[in-house]
């Protein structure tokens, strides 16, 4: 393993060594796929999607986590394993737009539309839609099987990858159990709150946080301490970015968040937010909730009127109330982890840009 200082792992620079793996290694498809006669746009269309945005939160975690078990070395196979779960991050996006029929996502046409567009000049627009469906399905299988490419082409010590695959093996479990949830669940949001607690502690809690700051940690060596202290920071912390994230689907800035804020509603997503304003609404507001909450119809008229009733009903607050609550857990047990200072002080910091975020 190389050596370096404590700053091996920087994270102002972290973005760049991560986005300069995955720019790297889509070139080397883009020629691969020339020289084999192969269409280019659908690495295209990846790379489109990776460089887009998105706040690379996987990748500086897994950095983080790696920087926890090993404060004084850095192996630089680690920055192409944090890519590499960025890479499966595009995979789960890409297909979560499928799902949940979002246009838009980081300010550009989701991939299905982008893909219905530029591959389907000349057919009829059901033609056109399923094309654009077939085709991003296909450009999310390739950024799976990419995902699996970085990683087991990052260099990185035998004895520590494969230590760490179970983990990620566990991650994508975790999150497609979570998405299948989410998928049942959706079209009938009820006051039920076990239902979306387990679905957004699966869907990203686990996915986001918990399991890849354990990827990083058992490549740098960590024992069962600095784990399970990952997990009892990542939970109530992933949970309250997903809570953020449902906020930010109803009452966000669609210019800022770059998803509209009218997909939950018309999809009628069983939010925590949702459920908690169906709980609560009086026999009128529900009469509106019932009519108007997954309707793929819904209007920005339609919206307001949904909005006011959560925000009557409190349950924007109530949510607000358990984004605080997590948040405060996940500082706490940052008072006694065992972690070196400098991954403690970026984890604090991911706290507070994470459930206090507005993109
Ligand atoms: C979106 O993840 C999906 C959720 C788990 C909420 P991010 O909010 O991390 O999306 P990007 O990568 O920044 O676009
Ligand atoms: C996506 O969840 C979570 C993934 C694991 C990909 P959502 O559907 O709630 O997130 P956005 O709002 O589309 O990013
Ligand atoms: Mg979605
Ligand atoms: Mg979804």
């Amino acid at each position: 393993m190389k050596t370096r200082g404590q700053s091996a792992i920087c994270v102002a620079d972290f973005r760049h060594t991560v986005d300069a793996c995955l720019e790297d290694f889509l070139q080397r498809k883009l020629r691969a796929a020339a020289a084999h006669q192969m269409p280019d746009d659908a690495a295209r269309s990846l790379r489109r999607f990776l460089f887009a945005g998105g706040k690379r939160l996987r990748p500086l975690l897994c950095l983080t986590g790696y920087h926890a078990a090993a404060p004084d070395r850095v192996h630089p196979g680690v920055f192409q394993a944090a890519a590499a779960l960025e890479m499966f991050h595009a995979f789960a996006l890409i297909h979560d737009d499928i799902m949940d029929r979002s246009d838009t996502r980081r300010g550009q046409p989701t991939v299905h539309r982008e893909l219905a567009v530029r591959r389907g000049a000349g057919r009829g627009s059901a033609d056109r839609a399923h094309l654009g469906t077939s085709a991003a399905i296909l450009v999310g299988d390739l950024a799976l099987a990419w995902s699996d490419e970085l990683l087991h082409t990052a260099g990185l010590p035998p004895d520590r990858l494969l230590a760490a695959l179970p983990y990620i093996d566990t991650m994508r479990t975790e999150v497609m159990y979570g998405q299948y949830l989410d998928v049942l669940a959706t079209g009938k949001p009820a006051g039920d709150l076990a239902t979306p607690l387990k679905i957004i502690r699966y869907k990203t809690a686990k996915y986001t946080i918990e399991r890849p700051l354990h990827v990083g940690a058992v490549l740098g060596g960590a024992d069962a301490g600095i784990l399970d202290a990952c997990t009892d920071f990542a939970l109530p912390l992933g949970e309250a970015f997903q809570l953020r994230d449902d906020l930010l689907g109803v009452f966000g800035d669609s210019v800022r968040t770059g998803k509209s804020c009218l997909d939950d509603l018309r999809e009628g997503k069983h939010t925590v937010l949702l459920a908690l304003a169906f709980q609560r609404a009086d026999t009128t507001q529900r009469t509106t909730l019932d009519t108007l909450v997954g309707t793929p119809s819904l209007t920005d008229a339609d919206a307001d009127r949904v909005r006011s009733i959560i925000t009557a009903t409190g349950a924007r607050d109530t949510v607000e109330q358990m984004i605080r609550t997590r948040y405060e857990q996940a500082h706490k047990v940052l008072d006694d982890a065992p972690f070196p200072a400098e991954a403690t002080h970026t984890l604090r910091r991911i706290t507070d840009s994470a459930t206090a975020r507005t993109a």
